[in-house]
C-alpha cells in the first residue's frame, strides 16, 4: 500500500481533467442542469451532446432504445437510434458561458456536427470557442439518422473526408480538436491517422456500433419498434467494451496519442482497463443512463483505492502498457504451454458440464468418474473451454512450460 497520495489528475493533449471520468456526449449531457448535477458529484468534464447547424432540422422518433439482456434479465447492451441536440445553438452559447463561470475547473467540450460544407464546421466551430468551450469533439461517428444526409459515421468511414473536415475545423480555432471515430469500419487506424494527419489533437474512440437489436418473434417487427418498422441502431454498454478497447488499443500506439477511451464503462476496473490501451481518460454514457451520475462515486473510490494498492501514484505510469503488448497473432509464445488443472477437486458438484463441452467443442480430454471428473493431461489442448464452463470455478489454466 502507498504512503503517497495518490493523484488521480489526467492530462489529455493539452487537457487538464481533475480525474479521468468525463461525461460522453449523449442524453445525460442534453441539458446543462443536468451537467451541473454531474459537475457536483464529481464528473470531471462533460461532452455536451452533439450540436449542430439552427437552420437543419431533426426530429426524433420513439420508442428509439431497446437493450440486449443476459438470461438473468440484466441488462448487457443497449440500443439507440436518438439523433442530436434539440436544443439550437443559442441556448448552448448561454449555458457553456454559464457553465464555465460556475465551474471553471471543469473541462466542457463542445461536440458538433454539420453537412460538409467548411462554413458550416468553422461557423458551429467558431461560436463554441467563443461561449467559452474548452475543446471541440468532432462527432463523424453516429451511425444512424446523420449518415443518411452525409453526417456522422458517413464522414468518419471516409478517410479523405474526415481529414478535410478536421482541417477546416483547425483552420477556425485555437482551442483543441478532439475527433471522435466510429468502430464502424474496416481498419480504424485510417481514419485515427488520417483525422491526426489533419492536424487533430486528440482522438476519441468509440462511438456506437452498428447494430439491430432484436426481432418481436410473435410480430415478425424488428426492434425497436416504431410503427411497425425499425432502422439500424447504435450499440453501446458493457457488450460493446471488447470493441473500445480494441480500437483504442489500435489507436493510441501505446499511450503516445492523446485518447479518450469510451464504451461499456461502469466500473473503475474498466476504466483502468482502458488506460492501460492507451486512454488518457475515459468517457462513459450508458451507465450513466441506466443508473445515474452517482455511479461515479463508487468508480472514484475503487480507482484511489487500487492506485494506493498497486503504489501507482499517477494514471499516466499505466497508461499504454497492456496495448505495448499486443502483438500478431503470429508473434505469439508457441512456448508457452497452459493445461487444464481441478484445483478444488471438493468444490465439484458433478455437473460434468466441462466433460460435456471437452467430448463435444474440445480435445475429449475429460471423463467423468463416479465423485467427479478427471482430466487427461495427455490429450489437453489447453483452450480453456472447461475452466470458461465450470460453475463453481474450480478448472484453472496453469502454466506447464514456458
Ligand atoms: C441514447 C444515446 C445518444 C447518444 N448521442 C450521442 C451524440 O449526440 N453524440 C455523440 O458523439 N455520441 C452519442 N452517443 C454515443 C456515446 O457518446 C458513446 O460514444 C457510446 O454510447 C459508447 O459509450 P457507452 O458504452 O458508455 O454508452 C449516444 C449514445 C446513446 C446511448
Amino acid at each position: 500500500m502507498s504512503a503517497n497520495p495518490v493523484d488521480l489528475k489526467v492530462t489529455v493533449g493539452t487537457l487538464q481533467f481533475e480525474n479521468p471520468f468525463i461525461l460522453a456526449s449523449a442524453p445525460p449531457t442534453a441539458d446543462g442542469n443536468f451537467i451541473r448535477k454531474a459537475f457536483d458529484l464529481g464528473w470531471a468534464g462533460a461532452v455536451i451532446k452533439t450540436v449542430k447547424p439552427d437552420e437543419m432540422s431533426i426530429e426524433d422518433v420513439s420508442p428509439r432504445f431497446g437493450v440486449l439482456r443476459d438470461r438473468k434479465g440484466s441488462v448487457i447492451g443497449f440500443e439507440n437510434f436518438e439523433l442530436v441536440s434539440k436544443r439550437d445553438t443559442a441556448y448552448w452559447i448561454q449555458e457553456i458561458g454559464k457553465l464555465k463561470k460556475e465551474y471553471p475547473q471543469k473541462v466542457l467540450i463542445a461536440s458538433i456536427m454539420a453537412d460538409i460544407k467548411e462554413k458550416s464546421w468553422q461557423d458551429l466551430s467558431r461560436a463554441m470557442e467563443a461561449a467559452g468551450a474548452d475543446a471541440l469533439e468532432l462527432n463523424f461517428s453516429c451511425p444512424h439518422g446523420m449518415p443518411e444526409r452525409g453526417m456522422g459515421a458517413a464522414i468518419g468511414q471516409d478517410p479523405h473526408i474526415s481529414a478535410l473536415i478536421t482541417g477546416w475545423v483547425k483552420k477556425a480555432v485555437g482551442i483543441p480538436v478532439i475527433v471522435k471515430l466510429s468502430p464502424n469500419v474496416s481498419d480504424i487506424r485510417v481514419i485515427a491517422g488520417a483525422a491526426l494527419d489533419a492536424g487533430a489533437d486528440a482522438l476519441a474512440a468509440i462511438n456506437t456500433v452498428q447494430s439491430l437489436i432484436g426481432v418481436d418473434i410473435e410480430t415478425f417487427e424488428p426492434l425497436p419498434n416504431v410503427g411497425g418498422f425499425s432502422t439500424y441502431g447504435g450499440y453501446s454498454g458493457l457488450a460493446v467494451k471488447p470493441i473500445g478497447l480494441r480500437c483504442v488499443s489500435q489507436i493510441s500506439q501505446g499511450g503516445k496519442i492523446p485518447v479518450h477511451g469510451i464504451g461499456g464503462i461502469g466500473r473503475w476496473q474498466d476504466a483502468i482497463e482502458y488506460i492501460t490501451v492507451g486512454a488518457g481518460a475515459v468517457q462513459v454514457c450508458t451507465e450513466v443512463m441506466l443508473n445515474g451520475f452517482a455511479v461515479i462515486q463508487p468508480m472514484l473510490k475503487g480507482l484511489k483505492a487500487y492506485m494506493q494498492r498497486k503504489d501507482i501514484n499517477s494514471l499516466s505510469e499505466i497508461c499504454g502498457l497492456a496495448a505495448q503488448k499486443m502483438v500478431a497473432h503470429e508473434s505469439l509464445s508457441r512456448q508457452t504451454v497452459a493445461r487444464a488443472e481441478i484445483v478444488a477437486a471438493d468444490a465439484c458438484i458433478v455437473c460434468k458440464k466441462c466433460a460435456t463441452v471437452c467430448n463435444e467443442s474440445g480435445y475429449e480430454a475429460i471423463y467423468a468418474v463416479q465423485d467427479g471428473v478427471r482430466i487427461d493431461q495427455n490429450k489437453c489442448d489447453g483452450c480453456s473451454l472447461c475452466s470458461i464452463v465450470c460453475p463453481r470455478q474450480i478448472i484453472e489454466m496453469k502454466i506447464c512450460q514456458g
